[in-house]
């Protein structure tokens, strides 16, 4: 089997509730995932949780619960929002599942026995809430930790430690020689510059069990157990790995290789983070795998953070977007068009509720639903459902728009299709006004001109469903069974002018957006 596209996300902490950040990092992932699969490319799209760490031990400490059944409670609400924002993930990796430990402790094993870890004492502070370490270097001017590390602790242990310096110039090159490694542009100057500016610290990759023991056990050491970010980051490839990946070296795959065929993903094409995490994926992930002999991924897509109404989203003040109470009450293809509508790959962005509403009753209700409705509604009153003789009045600019479109989606910019796709919905809405169907079926003597005009709206119905089927699986796939189409449109090359058939009959046509007014 050829190598798969293969994106991931980042695996989100267990504890809480998922919120709209998660959401939106997961439909983006989910989108490239599916027009990559529309483009005829197979692929791996890996999603999950991370289960280990403190943070977690102590959330279930406080509900009186096992850590295990903690994250197994919760684990279902993770998968069934998965569900809910209706992503193709073909796995879900949970960091508990012993097929993942089982990877972690062979990548320890080999990693120690090639001298790469050593023993000191750690004295430093701690950020739980974060998972992370700090130094005196991550103090604000006025001395304090950001409030965002949470309580900050100071900590004097023995610890394992992971020899990142030492690998410190070659990730200069590697990032200086691999432009696209990190993207979006001004991300990989970030991170060139935090390398060129700073010595890296070695990476402390242990917790002492007597203090911490909700973590995966160092197999060379029972004293200690893995820090959650080694552990985590370890995902990408221990999912793989344990599948009997091809790409991933002989010895971390499971041996023997399991019955199904093997995914052939690894390397990643993506790894899809915030800006938040940024550092981990792209300063420790690709020194953890060169030091492990594996291949690197091609890239670390790093997106920004949402706002809602200009301030950070925040349990503590009530200022959150409930993706779930969204999705409920408008549908979860309206919630999937506004962020990726709204927001780029790259900047923050701003949740408003005037804003989401302006979209839906703008671009979904009287754009795109009116546009279906209307088109697919006049075919069926003038000509009783079926579809007239091919005609190509439209399909010039139809095809500009297949062709930026493909281009737009290859380069996982998001925003910059759905633009173009709607420059062909606006375009369509226009030719509506200009061609004035209603008019035309007062005369007989139009009969011809009007089957032009019904031939072209309805071929371009058609098209946006193909267009439209990553981003909006199910309104897609309702256009394609108003238009009486089997299947779904979920093959980019049926986005061809004159696929429509003459004589073909659709089926019955219904708003795709109702309207909302009160
Ligand atoms: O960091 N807007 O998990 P996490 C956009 N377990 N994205 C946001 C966001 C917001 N307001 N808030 C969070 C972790 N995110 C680790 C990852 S990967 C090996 C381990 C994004 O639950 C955040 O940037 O805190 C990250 O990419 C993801 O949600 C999970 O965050
Ligand atoms: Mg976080």
């Amino acid at each position: 089997m050829s190598k798969r596209f293969y994106i991931s996300t980042a695996i989100d902490y267990v504890n809480g509730h998922p919120h709209l950040g998660h959401a939106y990092e997961k439909v983006v992932a989910d989108v490239i995932a599916r027009s990559r699969r529309s483009m005829g490319r197979e692929t791996f799209f890996l999603t999950g949780l991370d289960e280990h760490g403190q943070k977690v031990q102590q959330a279930a400490l406080a509900e009186g619960k096992t850590p295990q059944a903690y994250c197994d409670e919760l684990a279902a609400v993770w998968k069934g929002f998965a569900a809910k924002l209706e992503l193709t993930n073909d796995d879900f990796v949970r960091t508990t599942e012993p097929r993942h430990k089982q990877v972690v402790q062979a990548i320890l094993s080999k990693l120690y026995a090639e001298g790469q870890f050593y023993k000191e004492v750690y004295r430093g502070f701690y950020s739980t809430r974060e998972e992370t370490f700090l130094t005196d270097k991550d103090r604000r001017p006025d001395g304090t930790f950001d409030p965002a590390y949470g309580e900050v602790v100071e900590l004097d242990e023995q610890n394992y430690y992971f020899r990142l310096k030492d690998h410190q110039q070659w990730l200069i090159d590697y990032i200086t020689q691999n432009p696209d490694f990190v993207a979006p542009a001004y991300r990989r100057n970030e991170v060139l510059g935090f390398l060129k500016n700073n010595v890296l610290e070695d990476l402390c990759i242990s917790r002492p069990a007597a203090r911490l023991n909700w973590g995966i056990p160092l197999p060379f050491d029972p004293g200690f157990v893995t820090y959650v970010w080694f552990d985590a980051l370890s995902n990408y490839i221990t999912i793989p790995a344990s599948l009997g990946d091809p790409g991933v070296p002989a010895d971390l795959a499971n041996q023997p290789p399991p019955l199904a065929a093997p995914p052939s993903a690894w390397p990643a094409d993506i790894h899809l983070v915030g800006k938040d995490i940024l550092k981990f994926h792209a300063v420790y992930w690709p020194i953890m795998l060169k030091a492990m002999g594996a291949p690197l991924p091609k890239q670390v897509l790093v997106h920004g953070w949402w706002q809602k109404d200009g301030h950070r989203m925040s349990k503590s003040t009530g200022n959150v977007v409930d993706p779930v109470a969204v999705i409920d009450e408008w549908g979860v293809d309206a919630f999937r068009f506004y962020v990726l509508r709204e927001l780029d790959i790259g900047p923050d962005g701003n949740w408003t509720e005037a804003g989401f509403k302006s979209r839906y009753s703008a671009e979904l209700a009287n754009g795109l639903g009116n546009l279906v409705n209307r088109s697919l509604s006049m075919l069926k009153r003038y000509r009783n459902g079926v579809v007239p003789g091919v005609s190509g009045e439209l399909a010039p600019e139809a095809e500009k728009v297949i062709a930026e479109t493909r281009g737009l989606l290859e380069q996982n910019h998001l925003q910059g299709a759905l633009q173009s796709i709607w420059s062909l919905v606006a375009r369509a809405n226009q030719y509506v006004d200009q061609t004035a169907p209603f008019k035309l079926a007062k005369d007989p003597a139009n009969a011809g001109r009007l089957d032009e005009v019904l031939y072209n709206l309805a071929e371009v119905c058609r098209i946006l469903a193909v267009l439209l089927c990553p981003f909006l699986p199910g309104t897609a796939g309702r256009i394609y069974a108003q238009l009486g189409l089997a299947g779904a449109p979920d093959k980019f090359e049926g986005a061809r002018w004159g696929g429509l058939a003459a004589g073909h009959a659709i089926g019955t046509p219904a708003p795709l957006f109702p309207r909302k007014d009160p």
